[in-house]
């Protein structure tokens, strides 16, 4: 969209004004050259304050010349809290945990705030009374606090950054900073993994959400504040004193420059881009003492940053200054070329401090340790990185803290989603929506009656998005958000209180006749990869509301469309279908925050007025690089009244038929324009699958997340045999043509495992427009699949075709069906080749 030509003529503005030794510079700062090199005199100087008195160094350094090889090797080493105990803790001196997406208290995400209390004890108490050698060391704990104390139930859910992008306002998120920390500190824990300071230039990045602006400068303006808001004022004074906790800019550098959006992907661009777009947030988080600094699994120019030296410890540390320390992501330095999970001296020599390893912490203890024995990685060096998570711990003031209950605000569980903090997160949803259509229909009359459709609309979870109590920010309900308003809850509460009358209907059948409807739509959560998309459109089987909107229109019904997403996305028919258009992005807990914006008060005028303004360019196609339909910083207010509405044109320019690179379904999520569907084999009582857990086939079908690669990277089906039998099938309504294919040789790939044999025949099928296409093929093989066992199943699209299927209109390119039980793990279905197969199924003998 329109970030690069804006980027290049920043950048060549940006030029003249560098200190350049050589007339050809410019030139080759532009054009990238591969592999990673820096030059470190084009980076400024940045004066990272002192954040440790004198006597603090003293204390580091007389610890570090008490500390055996074995301690100073646990200091560097995070675990997870899944897979550590506090007898590990004490045993291999580790100096930090987290808890990952996943994790949470005796294995239980959801786990009650008085458990991560006391674990953190639990942890704070091995590491301070440990019986082995050397001086004791308080543990620090980091979690993913990315939109409030995220994983925490009953906390309060802030929108996602790309609406604080949005809202315009630095004050705004500072005071965000400060509420998230004060809730953090309830529950004993000292560190978070935020703020995400990325900037993003490519939205189908799974990650954009994290970002709050392509715009390096919007991005810029908010990161001191946040970081103060977080850490407090950068000074020596202890943070954990005050109602604070230590921050991390992340994830350095370029996570938001990949090739593709493609996430943990490859950052094409040179030098000169890297400092003026990606770097740039990270002055003011040095200027504002950030402690602590995560590197991206990310590459630039080839080299996986984790294992840059020159970024890391040139860049970083000796020219902008870092004093903190720099950990690396969750198993990030095993990407490094010459690495693996369980050994990494290159990535301590880089420069990095602390290596996140949440369960092959062990391994890497070990080797490290003999690594340094070894002499492979210097003395030096490990003491640097030590002294540098003393340096955090002492600013934190840790080690006068005491066990993580007796600090200030611990245990203080009314704090957790405390009033205060809810209204800061509502005001935050009010300025970050921001208005692309309106016709006239806004504000509503909140004396009218009022119809709320759509599939998003009594959905906590899914205006929350990923990062939300589990990872992927899936499998919830409104029950595990004691204290939040879904965005229906928040307009009923509105309109009950003028006395008119609220009705929800998701798929808009309304049984009164409304004055006005409200049609919430959108996406539904995704964290990191499982977010990437192919192109900037919404995912098929998510427009069924645009419908709703077509049909309300119909009825002469005035519509109001508020669009819940972590990016900006090809909708026009939305746009043109909807009288006003609102994006709500992710808002998080306080959905109130959004009937405030949509109703007039008893006086007709409304009591707010919209104030946020696209963080980046919204797009007229879904092509990423396509023209733009509303430039970044669009929004449109109640003061600029109604406006006219020219109808857009209706067309993506993209291909829908998923054929551009012939994935169908991948790590746990079918790809556009596919819908995953279990229904009877005649396509009767049929369930599209939008989230896990589902249950389908009237109770005989139960479907779950399942981990194969990649957590959650895997669909888990549980069939029971009854009347119909039961069908798994990837389809879509537009045909598709596989005929090409067909003659290459291609066969269908399903990787899956068999978790419950078969208990009848299974065969596999194609549809062809509406029905089933070709006799269905048999296919013995899944009955001899050991249990348990990931496989990749081939079958030749030509056996499909000589069973009768017609390759040019294919509408399913994958159908399971049995008339018995069965219980299997789906993680990816695929063209390829026979090479690519464990197990090749035979065409049937004509
Ligand atoms: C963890 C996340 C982590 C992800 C990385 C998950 O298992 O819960 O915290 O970011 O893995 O792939
Ligand atoms: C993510 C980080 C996160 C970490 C810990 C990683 O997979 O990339 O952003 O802080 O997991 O959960």
């Amino acid at each position: 969209m329109q970030s690069r030509p804006a980027f290049y003529a920043i950048a060549c503005m940006a030029i003249s004004a560098l200190p350049l030794s050589g007339a050809g510079m410019a030139q080759d700062q532009l054009s990238p050259p591969a592999n990673g090199q820096v030059h470190p005199d084009q980076w400024p100087r940045v004066a990272y304050p002192r954040i440790v008195a004198p006597e603090g160094e003293a204390r580091v350094q007389d610890l570090l010349s008490q500390m055996t090889v074995e301690q100073k090797v646990g200091q560097i080493i995070q675990a997870d809290i899944g897979s550590v105990t506090p007898e590990e803790v004490c045993e291999y001196h580790l100096g930090s945990v987290l808890n990952g997406g996943n994790s949470g208290p005796g294995g239980n995400d959801l786990a009650p705030a008085p458990e991560w209390l006391a674990l953190a004890d639990a942890f704070y108490t091995a590491s301070m009374e440990c019986p082995s050698g050397g001086p004791a060391i308080p543990i620090m704990w980091g979690t993913d606090a990315v939109h409030g104390h995220s994983n925490i139930v009953g906390a309060t859910i802030f929108p996602h950054n790309v609406g604080l992008g949005a809202a315009r306002d630095p004050d705004l998120i500072e005071r965000i900073g400060r509420a998230t920390a004060i809730e953090i500190r309830v529950t004993g824990q000292e560190w978070t993994f935020a703020p995400t300071v990325t900037v993003p230039q490519d939205y189908r990045w799974g990650r954009a959400y994290e970002g709050y602006s392509s715009d390096p400068a919007l991005v810029a303006s908010y990161v001191g504040r946040m970081v103060r808001g977080l850490q407090g004022p950068a000074s020596t004074a202890p943070i954990l004193a005050g109602p604070h906790v230590a921050a991390s800019t992340k994830h350095f550098l370029a996570d938001g420059a990949t090739v593709d959006g493609k996430d943990q992907g490859d950052a094409a661009i040179s030098e000169l881009e890297l400092r003026l777009v990606h770097g740039a947030p990270y002055i003011p988080a040095m200027e504002n003492g950030v402690a602590t600094v995560m590197t991206s699994f990310s590459s630039w120019q080839g080299v996986k940053i984790s294992g840059n030296k020159g970024l890391v410890t040139d860049i970083l540390k000796d020219r902008l200054g870092f004093g903190g320390l720099v950990i690396t992501d969750w198993n990030a330095h095993g990407q490094i070329a010459g690495c693996s999970n369980s050994s990494c001296p290159i990535a301590i020599d880089a420069g990095l401090d602390m290596l996140m390893a949440p369960d092959t912490w062990r391994d890497l203890y070990a080797s490290t340790l003999a690594e340094v024995k070894a002499g492979t990685i210097s003395m030096a060096r490990l003491d640097d990185a030590v002294a540098r998570v003393l340096r955090v711990k002492q600013r934190l003031g840790l080690f006068e803290a005491g066990k993580p209950s007796t600090r200030p605000l611990s245990g203080d569980y009314d704090l957790l989603g405390a009033p205060e903090h809810r209204a800061v997160a509502r005001e935050a949803v009010r300025k970050s929506l921001v208005l692309l259509k309106n016709t006239g229909v806004l504000p509503l009359k909140p004396s009218a009656r009022i119809l709320v459709a759509g599939d998003g609309a009594d959905d906590i979870a899914r205006q929350s998005g990923g990062w939300t109590l589990s990872w992927q920010g899936t499998g919830l309900d409104n029950s595990d958000f004691p204290g939040a308003t879904s965005l229906w809850r928040g307009i009923e509460r509105a309109v009950s209180a003028a006395g008119g009358s609220a009705e929800l209907a998701p798929d808009g059948a309304f049984e009164r006749r409304p004055d006005a409807a409200i049609v919430v739509f959108g996406e539904t959560p995704y964290a990191e990869f499982q977010g990437d998309i192919p192109s900037l459109q919404l995912r098929p089987e998510l427009r069924w509301p645009i419908e709703t909107m077509r049909k309300l229109k119909e009825a002469g019904i005035p519509v109001v469309a508020v669009m819940i997403t972590g990016r900006p996305l090809y909708v026009n028919e939305a746009l043109n279908e909807a009288d006003a258009f609102v994006t709500a992005w992710l808002p998080g807990s306080e959905g109130g925050g959004v009937a405030d914006l949509l109703f007039a008060g008893a006086d007709g005028n409304p009591a707010y007025d919209f104030q946020g303004r696209l963080p980046t360019a919204w797009p007229a196609t879904a092509r990423h690089d396509g023209p733009t339909l509303f430039p970044f910083g669009y929004g449109l207010t109640y003061a600029d009244g109604a406006q006219s509405w020219e109808t857009l044109p209706q067309d993506s320019q993209v291909a829908d038929d998923g054929r551009g690179n012939g994935v169908y379904f991948d790590k746990g999520s079918v790809a556009a324009p596919w819908s995953l569907v279990v229904s009877q084999i005649d396509g009767s009582d049929s369930l599209r699958l939008t989230t896990v857990p589902a249950t389908g086939l009237s109770g005989r079908a139960t479907i779950t997340a399942a981990d194969h690669g990649v957590q959650e990277g895997a669909r888990q089906f549980a069939i029971e045999a009854g009347p119909g039998g039961g069908a798994v099938e990837i389809g879509n309504d537009n045909p598709t043509d596989l005929s090409r294919e067909t003659n290459g040789d291609v066969l269908l790939l399903t990787t899956l495992r068999i978790d419950a044999p078969p208990t009848a025949p299974v065969s596999m099928s194609l549809r062809c427009g509406a029905s089933d296409c070709g006799r269905p093929l048999p296919i013995p093989a899944l009955a001899t699949l050991d249990r348990g066992q990931w496989r990749i199943l081939g079958v030749p699209l030509k056996c499909f075709a000589a069973a009768g299927a017609d390759m040019t209109q294919i509408t399913a390119p994958f159908r399971l069906t049995t008339e018995g039980a069965i219980g299997f793990s789906l993680s990816r279905v695929a063209l390829g080749s026979a090479g690519e197969a464990d197990v090749v199924a035979q065409c049937p003998v004509r």
